[in-house]
């Protein structure tokens, strides 16, 4: 995994991306703690400043390596937490850290299909991948419990370019914009993202 810039520019399709990720799976976990990655850490302070809630059925969408899992572990050691990534190699070390109740190779772009709905949904780090937010969304939506969360990150370059605001607007009639956090720091230690790519952190909350 040599050309990180393009993690800038946006990978491409879902099977570059797939194969990105699974190329960068095994080291994936050492480089990000040497660019000090912060959304996990900094999404579930933001949670807990918000919440003082305890989801029982938590789904990490593009859960990658399992870094978010881990940290949604230690503040809720007695929730089931579900995930799905397209990242096969990915998904097989989320395994190995015995994070997930269930784990499922998925798009999130496509439906997901569980028995269950869930208290929480988060995708952190990952909305840049996003092609189609009404399909997002909509599987969002069709896993969410009434009054459920959701929380994802997302860049603050891509924000302005998408006009990402009137796109959370347009769901507001399911998916409530409850918080939406300063701009943060996402990768301090990287050269590309330093202090110009930042990002925000989003809670919604579902009607
Ligand atoms: C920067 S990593 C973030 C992983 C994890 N959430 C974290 O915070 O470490 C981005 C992840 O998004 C996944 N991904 C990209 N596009 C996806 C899609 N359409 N559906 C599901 N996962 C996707 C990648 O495979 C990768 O694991």
């Amino acid at each position: 995994m040599s050309n990180f810039k393009s993690l800038v520019s946006g990978v491409g399709n879902l099977n570059k991306t797939k194969k990105y990720y699974d190329d960068w799976s095994k080291n994936y976990d050492a480089t990000l703690k040497l660019w000090n990655y912060q959304a996990p850490k900094k999404s579930i302070k933001f949670l807990k400043e918000t919440t003082n809630f305890k989801p029982k059925n938590i789904l990490d969408l593009a859960c990658g390596t399992g870094l978010f899992g881990a940290e949604l572990k230690k503040i809720y050691p007695k929730s089931h937490i579900y995930g799905s990534d397209i990242s096969k190699k990915s998904l097989k070390i989320s395994l190995e850290k015995k994070i997930y109740t269930k784990l499922q190779i998925k798009n999130f772009e496509e439906l997901h299909h569980y028995k269950i709905k869930f208290n929480l949904i988060s995708l952190i780090g990952s909305m840049t991948y996003c092609k189609n937010f009404d399909k997002l969304f909509a599987n969002i939506n069709k896993n969410l419990k009434e009054k459920g969360l959701v929380l994802f990150t997302h860049r603050i370059d891509l924000w302005e370019k998408q006009d990402f605001l009137s796109i959370l607007k347009k769901h507001q009639k399911l998916l409530k914009i409850t918080k939406i956090s300063r701009p943060l720091h996402y990768l301090p230690m990287n050269k590309d993202f330093k202090n110009k790519i930042k990002i925000k952190i989003v809670l919604l909350q579902k009607y």
